[in-house]
């Protein structure tokens, strides 16, 4: 059964009346890489097929999206691919070990222009046939989320070459060279305008840009460099009506910038208060978080603490959307998000 976009309000699954700051029956959760190789059922199909040759298969695609689904009561799915999938797309060669290595860096204003302006259709079309066949897989009460990159994120990828803790080779680029960073985040926001507007026109019912790495520039920068075309990309997809979320990694101090942002929800890590957030945010942001994935590995009760903090850190307004503050670790026993999932619904009911 395939769930309209446009339900009626009073249908809307508890994540999207969340999104939208609606009161809801319990909090809604679901975990940042929550299809992921802590899971074993992953870790089996992953034995079987490259990284690579998973995010092209639309079939493999929707079944490791819908793994996590079927074990935990989760609130929202997101469908399963990579932030440099459409990077690829563009005509960037790169492989996954297992972060993303760029077999060339972009760092001339050559190469920014010999980028491909990105088709979905054509270059990653793909991932539009894996929505479609995670949205026929998915509970109607199970939104599916889609994503991309945020322009400063991708171009720490391009410009580096590869991960790094620091991105100090991107960082001193974007100093030394502003035209051609300026350049290659420009298309790098178009292709991305583009590539959400087809996993939305291909059934995504949220879209999320996941900055992780803006975070790492000073306040100023960020709002020099990270910020303009982020907001480009929100305002270039407002007219769809979805909701759309902005994780902001490390960006605690950036939170009067991202205040100015048209996003629906802010995602937020665990170095930030959420109350202290939703201050400067003020009442037409939703927020989203930010339990430390390191909290999975307490004890049961001490779990359940933890989660107490973060529910009351967020405190008993609407618009509340429980999950990490980063992507759950590779290492975590499954039985923890279990516990996690059932109790923050446990707890917040209504
Ligand atoms: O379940 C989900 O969250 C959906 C799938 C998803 C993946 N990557 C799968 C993946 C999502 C939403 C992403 C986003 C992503 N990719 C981000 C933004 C989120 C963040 O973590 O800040 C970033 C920065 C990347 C780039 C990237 N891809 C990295 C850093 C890595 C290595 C990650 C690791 O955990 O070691 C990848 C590879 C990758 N993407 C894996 C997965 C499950 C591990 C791949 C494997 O199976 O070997």
């Amino acid at each position: 059964m395939t769930a309209s976009p446009a339900v009626k309000t009073d249908a809307l699954p508890p994540f999207l009346a969340a999104c939208r700051r609606q009161p809801v029956a319990h909090t809604p959760i679901w975990v940042m890489r929550q299809a992921g190789r802590y899971l074993p059922e992953y870790r089996a199909v992953r034995s079987k097929v490259g990284f690579t040759e998973l995010t092209r298969s639309p079939e493999l695609a929707a079944e490791v999206t819908l793994q996590p689904i079927r074990r935990f009561a989760l609130d929202a799915s997101i469908i399963f691919s990579d932030i440099m999938v459409p990077i690829e797309g563009m005509g960037v060669a790169l492989e996954y070990a297992p972060g993303p290595v760029i077999g060339e860096p972009v760092r001339t204003m050559k190469q920014v222009e010999a980028l491909r302006p990105l088709n979905p259709a054509e270059d990653v079309p793909f991932v539009m046939e894996a929505i479609k066949l995670t949205r026929a897989g998915l509970p109607a009460h199970v939104p599916l989320i889609g994503f991309a990159g945020s322009p400063f994120t991708l171009f720490s990828y391009l410009v580096a070459g590869k991960p790094s803790k620091e991105f100090s080779v991107p960082r001193a680029f974007a100093q030394a060279e502003p035209e051609i960073s300026a350049a290659l985040m420009d298309r790098l926001a178009d292709a991305m305008i583009v590539y959400l507007r087809a996993q939305a026109g291909a059934g995504a019912q949220a879209l999320m840009l996941f900055e992780s790495w803006g975070g790492l520039l000073g306040p100023n920068d960020y709002r020099r460099i990270a910020l303009p075309p982020v907001k480009r990309i929100i305002d270039g997809l407002k007219d769809l009506g979805v909701p759309l979320i902005y994780f902001a990694n490390q960006c605690g101090s950036n939170l009067d910038s991202i205040a100015t942002l048209n996003a629906d929800v802010i995602g937020l890590d665990w170095r930030t208060s959420l109350g202290a957030a939703r201050k400067v945010l003020g009442p037409s942001k939703a927020v989203q978080g930010n339990l430390d994935p390191a909290h999975l590995f307490s004890s049961p009760a001490d779990l359940r603490k933890r989660v107490d903090e973060v529910l009351a850190d967020a405190g008993p307004g609407p618009g509340h959307i429980f999950n990490l503050g980063h992507g759950i670790w590779p290492e975590t026993d499954p039985d923890s998000v279990a516990q996690l999932v059932d109790y923050v619904h446990e707890r917040t009911a209504k």
